[in-house]
């Protein structure tokens, strides 16, 4: 078994909530080391709240890669987890030639948001011992439409499928899977049903842990999701307000 999975089943084992947040430069990075945050990921989020744009259908593998590596500078405890942009992962032979190139610039594990049609992408990322988080539920990548911006699995067909895409992924030896826009019942089977942790947004509490995008926490997003929290308000300064957010997360009483 690899040593983040390991490091992440630990969290199932000792009964401790996951905190995952996005950065993508060194100056957060250092903050969110100090604070002992347990994932950072560099997440293609980077589109909206770094670029600039309306989704991350933008997002190159030289953005993220260049992202990942200034995080990367801060990098001391916490595990370093780094989004595979759109088009990165589209057949085995790439997306394991791209997950190498994360794994150049100090990432822990890769990210990507998993369709049926990954199945062997991510047995040839996993083969080559690099980790893998599956991210199921609603998939920005692949979100072309509004009516898409949606909780998913509040219907059987949708509930059956991501109840499947997870023990696939688990069966594959996936170490993470990251929920989003999960309705929490369905979070909560999942959580339930597999052997690794599971880490919602937007997804219930009945997760192994919760993740967040920085500038939501901050309170500096142009357009923040409904579920999302200004932790700046009420907090003296950017550390405390991200603390709080930290607090929450490992006060939440749900393990499977
Ligand atoms: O890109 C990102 O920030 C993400 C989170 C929303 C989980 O994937």
């Amino acid at each position: 078994m690899n040593k983040i999975k390991v490091k992440l089943n630990k969290y199932i084992k000792n009964n401790e909530q996951i905190v995952c947040i996005t950065c993508y430069d060194a100056s957060f990075s250092k903050i969110l080391n100090d604070l002992e945050v347990d994932i950072v990921l560099v997440g293609d989020s980077l589109g909206m709240v770094i670029k600039g744009e309306v989704n991350t259908h933008n997002v190159t593998i030289k953005e993220a890669l260049y992202h990942t590596a200034c995080v990367a500078k801060y990098k001391k405890d916490f595990i370093l987890m780094a989004d595979m942009p759109i088009n990165s992962y589209d057949d085995p032979s790439l997306a394991l030639i791209n997950a190498k190139k994360f794994i150049e610039e100090k990432v822990d594990i890769v990210k990507l948001e998993y369709q049926d049609n990954h199945e062997k992408a991510v047995k040839e990322i996993i083969k080559a011992n690099i980790p893998v988080c599956g991210h199921l539920g609603f998939l920005p990548q692949y979100a072309t439409k509004k009516e898409e911006i949606k909780i998913y699995g509040k219907n059987k067909i949708e509930q059956d499928h991501i109840l499947s895409q997870a023990k696939k992924l688990d069966s594959l030896g996936v170490s993470l899977i990251l929920l989003e826009c999960v309705y929490p019942e369905l979070s909560k089977i999942i959580t339930d049903s597999v052997s690794v942790p599971v880490i919602g947004i937007g997804s219930g509490e009945m997760c192994n842990g919760q993740v967040q995008v920085l500038y939501d926490i901050i309170g500096i997003s142009n357009n923040p999701p409904r579920f999302s929290k200004d932790y700046l308000k009420g907090s003296d300064n950017i550390a405390s307000a991200i603390k709080n957010f930290y607090n929450y997360v490992k006060a939440i009483q749900y393990n499977k």
